[in-house]
């Protein structure tokens, strides 16, 4: 675990917010087959709704870690005699019974019960006044927990009956942040959306290095017009499931992009930014899709798309795909993972591009062992933003956190004329293998002339070797 350092953050920038509706239920995830939640944020609180195949308990939980301990727990029934609904708040101490909160932070608003399903909805504030019990919920990372129980707790309070090894799990997501859902439902494309698979083809994967970058040019599809990608989704090879780190695609962009690029078509790829790797391909450096593990994918707010080419049409352009592979216990393997991207003709309202901010791979970036807790920065000054940025600023739509295994901590800081505004993103519980991307919920304004600060918290106390990047 060599590579627990390299960190770098993706923010895809555009223009203009947009609101959500306020009465639909907004969110979803679905837990198992049986269990399905749906949520709606708003400003102070957070509503749910959760149908579950079951006629005894349902629980959720919010984790700091992904298992009971110190979990805030909310459990809820219907009696099967009474038709009574039963809520309560608790919390747990480690895999045992919850235990019964004093403070009661769980507000029921309708339940039922049908021959196979309880449908149950509630609601509680982002943050309760029991900071003894209830976890902060917000914009960062919550590992929720879930169990079903097959019958009705025994004495009409107390969860005693056991939810069995079945019926339980656990899963990340970020519970405030802005919904795509009904953007989605209401585009009624008039051209058709289309995809373009750029993936690796049966690449051997040696196994004499634990963690390795492998980069190969493709070449874009023979678009006579401007394009906009609205999404993509991972395409992962089955075989290599969990190996697949992160992927990013960049466009190479130059004058003379076909005389210097077309030659590599065939080229099987090399390891990125070693000798091996043709020095041609430093021109690919614009990134357009950043992916990284747990990530479902991205699909862009209905105002934004990314041009596919920023230069002249028809296309003559060529990208370069980055697999990071991570697995010290390869043996040869074969890969054919890569990225879908879904685009169409039918533009958006404004073109949107991807910044990277953070600290760069050099060999200086060092995380010392035994660390419970230890910070590093990167940091784009006034200077930076003021070269890097157009005269009007840009707007932050979405953004992706990522840094290696030892990463805890994230927070994105942004100061104006010398005043720390609001973090761009935070997130104190940082997920390794839930590398969504978020978007935001107010898009962000960054002026030229804007100073960046990328704080990391590493978490190095089982490392008895020091960091490097790898
Ligand atoms: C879903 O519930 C049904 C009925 O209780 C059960 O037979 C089935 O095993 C459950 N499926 C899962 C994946 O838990
Ligand atoms: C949030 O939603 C709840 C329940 O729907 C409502 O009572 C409350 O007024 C809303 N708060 C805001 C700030 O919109
Ligand atoms: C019971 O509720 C579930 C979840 O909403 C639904 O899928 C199912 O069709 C309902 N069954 C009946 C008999 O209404
Ligand atoms: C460190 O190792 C100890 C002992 O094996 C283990 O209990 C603990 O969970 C580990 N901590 C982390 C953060 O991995």
């Amino acid at each position: 675990m060599r590579n627990g350092v390299r960190l770098l953050l993706l923010v895809a920038a555009m223009c203009l917010g947009a609101g959500v509706g306020a009465t639909e239920w907004t969110h979803a995830v679905q837990l198992s087959p049986n269990y399905t939640l749906h949520w709606r944020p708003n400003e102070s609180s957070v509503s749910f709704k959760i149908e579950a195949r079951t006629l005894g308990f349902v629980g959720l939980g919010f984790s700091p870690k992904g298992g009971m301990a110190n979990a805030d727990i909310i459990l809820l029934w219907v009696d099967d005699y009474t038709g009574e609904a039963h809520v309560g708040d608790y919390y747990a101490t480690g895999n045992a019974k919850p235990r019964r909160d004093e403070i009661q932070n769980v507000e029921l608003l309708e339940a039922e019960q049908n021959g196979t399903h309880t449908i149950v909805k509630f609601r509680r504030e982002w943050e309760t006044c029991d900071q003894l019990h209830d976890m902060a919920l917000g914009e960062e990372t919550v590992r929720l927990i879930w169990a079903l129980g097959q019958k009705d707790p025994a004495n009409g309070h107390d969860p005693s009956v056991w939810h069995g090894k079945q019926m339980r799990g656990t899963k990340s997501v970020y519970l405030k942040t802005a919904s795509l859902q009904k953007k989605k439902k209401r585009a009624n494309h008039q051209k058709p959306v289309r995809f373009w698979d750029v993936k690796m083809s049966n690449l051997l994967i040696p196994d004499n290095m634990d963690t390795r970058y492998w980069c190969k040019i493709f070449k874009l599809p023979y678009l006579d017009k401007k394009h906009h990608m609205i999404g993509y989704s991972p395409l992962i090879d089955p075989r290599n499931k969990g190996s697949v780190h992160h992927m990013i695609l960049y466009e190479c962009v130059h004058s003379r992009a076909h005389s210097m690029f077309a030659r590599y078509i065939a080229h099987e790829g090399a390891a990125c930014y070693s000798p091996k790797m043709p020095s041609d391909w430093e021109h690919c450096l614009t990134p357009i899709v950043t992916w990284a593990i747990g990530s479902e994918g991205e699909l862009l707010p209905e105002h934004v798309g990314l041009p596919l080419s920023y230069t002249d049409y028809p296309s003559d352009t060529y990208f370069m795909l980055e697999v990071h592979y991570d697995n010290p216990t390869f043996k040869n393997a074969r890969d054919n993972s890569g990225i879908r991207v879904h685009f169409t003709e039918e533009l958006r309202e404004y073109d949107g591009g991807v910044m990277t901010v953070g600290t760069t791979i050099t060999p200086l970036h060092m995380i010392p062992p035994r660390q419970e807790s230890y910070a590093t920065a990167g940091y784009c000054s006034d200077e930076c933003t003021s070269q890097m940025l157009p005269d009007t600023g840009i707007k932050v739509v979405s953004v992706v956190l990522h840094a290696h295994l030892a990463g805890r901590a994230m927070t994105l800081r942004h100061i104006r004329n010398g005043k720390e505004l609001a973090p761009i993103v935070k997130d104190s519980h940082y997920d390794f293998n839930y590398q969504q991307a978020r978007v935001l919920s107010n898009e962000v304004q960054i002026e030229q002339g804007d100073e960046l600060i990328m704080e990391c918290g590493y978490q190095t106390i089982n490392r008895t070797e020091p960091t490097f990047v790898s």
